[in-house]
């Protein structure tokens, strides 16, 4: 019995040197201190002792089962310092670290462009309109001086939702909404969406931007307009940058002109970008046409307004040099991270 004893010593610490975590330990001290472990069932078998043997080998048995006992309470203390020890290191911040920045946004090309002439504009005394970009019929053309079956209808085919209800092709309806809610003197520029049936290219897709100017007051000439546009394009492109004005026919002008800025790769002498005119086009504009003054309820004979609508992608391309508007939809970050 002395050497089972001995030799159940032995054992429990040698397995215990190959304990790797509490839950190990908690088996070991079962299988050896145990209600049913090997200790326990030699202290058991201890009645089968005579009397002379009975105290020593009791006294060994109480010996090796608190050697035990301290051997698993030590074993488990270093268990918890190596699990400290292993989840400080798992932890471990090192603080002198470069942090990592997280990364910002900025506004989309056409967005800060936008924002740029909303700017200059307000600088001027105008407001900020709005209006629906789906849109009446009667707003994005009727009133507008294009009658149904008028012919420059068939430059702007648009998405119809109804016969009378449908995605607007120009931001100029807004100067409807305006002429009919506020009476003069009005200042105002649109910015908005517009929408076209146009098959997409490197030119066109059949979603783009304008914004719409539109000033209505007692003595307004072409001399304003000629003055505003030419104060807007200096702002944006820089002292140097002259304006053009060329006539033309629109519905709801008249007079009519389109403006065009001076070519900025040759600066007016004529090359392959501005197709040897020395100048590119800019946008349509005009004095705005009596008759839409009048249903408008404004009087022309009192009143007098000049109008104009802008093409927003065709502005920020060539102020960033971009040749293909696709990419201005795509929202690639790698592209829109230049600007
Ligand atoms: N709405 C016209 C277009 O999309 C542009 C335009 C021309 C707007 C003359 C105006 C204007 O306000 O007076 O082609």
């Amino acid at each position: 019995m002395k050497e089972s004893l001995e030799r159940i010593e032995l054992l429990a610490k040698s397995e215990l040197e190959r304990i790797r975590d509490s839950k190990e330990l908690e088996a070991l001290r079962i299988k050896f201190l145990g209600k049913k472990g090997e200790l326990t069932a030699i202290m058991k078998s201890m009645a089968t002792l005579s009397a002379e043997e009975r105290p020593a080998i009791g006294q060994l048995a109480n010996r090796v089962r608190a050697d035990i006992e301290e051997a698993i309470t030590s074993r488990a203390e270093e268990l918890k310092a190596a699990a400290a020890e292993q989840r400080f290191k798992d932890e471990r911040l090192d603080v002198t670290l470069p942090g990592k920045a997280p990364k910002l946004g900025r506004l989309h090309p056409l967005d800060a462009v936008m924002h740029e002439i909303e700017d200059i504009f307000i600088g001027m005394g105008f407001d900020i309109a709005s209006g629906p970009e789906v849109e009446y019929d009667y707003y994005n053309f009727e009133a507008l001086n294009l009658p149904p079956d008028h012919p420059a209808r068939d430059t702007q085919d648009t998405f119809y939702i109804s016969d009378k209800v449908l995605l607007r092709t120009q931001t100029s309806p807004v100067q409807i909404r305006v002429m009919e809610q506020k009476k003069p003197p009005i200042r105002i520029v649109a910015p908005g969406r517009v929408y076209r049936s146009d098959a997409v290219d490197a030119t066109h897709s059949p979603l783009f931007h304008q914004i719409e100017g539109l000033v209505v007051d007692k003595g307004i000439t072409m001399g304003d307009l000629v003055g505003t546009l030419d104060m807007l394009m200096k702002r944006l492109y820089g002292e140097e940058c002259r304006i053009r004005l060329r006539p033309h026919h629109f519905p709801f002008t008249e007079p009519s002109a389109e403006v065009d800025m001076v070519c900025f790769n040759c600066g007016g002498k004529g090359c392959s970008m501005c197709k040897g005119e020395g100048y590119v086009e800019l946008l349509g504009s005009g004095m705005v046409h009596p008759k839409v003054l009048e249903k408008c309820g404004i009087d022309p004979e009192v009143y007098s307004g000049f109008a104009f609508g802008l093409g927003l992608e065709r502005l920020v391309m060539r102020k960033y040099g971009i040749t293909d508007l696709r990419l201005l939809y795509e929202n690639d970050l790698r592209f829109l991270g230049q600007f």
